[in-house]
């Protein structure tokens, strides 16, 4: 899947922002992010705006809400015909994730309920054994409805819910899927593979064991 960011934009079915339809429902905009990843490649920029122009409403999505008291959940929606895998992710008060990578996936993140934080830093030089504080670039925050981007080539990233007092909910798109990224640790670059795992799949909670095993929880990660 090649993610088109400028001269392609012409050849493309769907990258005119001006003609953006609203989804009117959670399952109207999973349809109709069915047909733009149909294509061979995708706009950026169409894929984030169509995503923003769904009004978030809490009827569509809160059979996937599944919260967790002990750290943040990832909870399976679509599947994406192959194409890409859509979630949930429901962060209690101040959950947050660790700085990870996204296996050279492309990843839209739309606040669908709260607001989140992400503070973004640059790839340490994995090529030396010097152990160094990464790099931070920026904080941006998210309100209900925005949708942020991510990729491999913008950088890492750590996602949390700042709120003391209230829950936030994002629907995440990941094209392609992926079952595995690297997490880092901020004070000396090193990192970790980490299987990334759901808390529930369409609704239902994971059956404890089938979703884990063999991983090792203590890099088992929800990115
Ligand atoms: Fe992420």
């Amino acid at each position: 899947m090649e993610v088109d960011t400028n001269e392609q934009k012409q050849q493309l079915r769907y990258c005119d922002t001006t003609k953006i339809d609203a989804p009117r429902t959670l399952e109207d905009l999973i349809n109709k992010l069915h047909k733009v990843f149909e294509d061979d490649e995708v706009n950026v920029e169409y894929v984030q705006k169509l995503m923003t122009s769904y009004e978030s409403n809490r009827t569509d999505w809160k059979k996937f809400a599944k919260f967790d008291r002990h750290r943040y959940t990832r909870n399976l929606v679509d599947e994406g015909n192959g194409k890409f895998n859509l979630m949930l992710l429901c962060w209690n008060e101040s959950q947050g994730s660790s700085i990870h990578s996204h296996a050279n996936s492309h990843c839209f993140m739309k606040v669908l309920d709260g607001s989140v934080q992400e503070q973004r830093f640059e790839w340490p030089n994995q090529s030396s054994d010097e152990q160094t504080q990464m790099k931070y670039i920026e904080t941006q925050k998210f309100k209900k409805n925005e949708t942020a981007y991510i990729c491999d080539e913008l950088g890492l990233h750590r996602v949390e819910n700042p709120s003391h007092s209230d829950k936030a909910v994002t629907l995440h798109l990941y094209s392609p899927a992926f079952d595995e990224c690297q997490c880092f640790d901020e004070k000396t670059g090193h990192s970790t593979s980490s299987t990334v795992t759901f808390w529930s799949k369409f609704g239902e909670r994971t059956p404890y064991g089938k979703c884990c095993a063999p991983v090792d929880m203590k890099c088992a990660e929800n990115n």
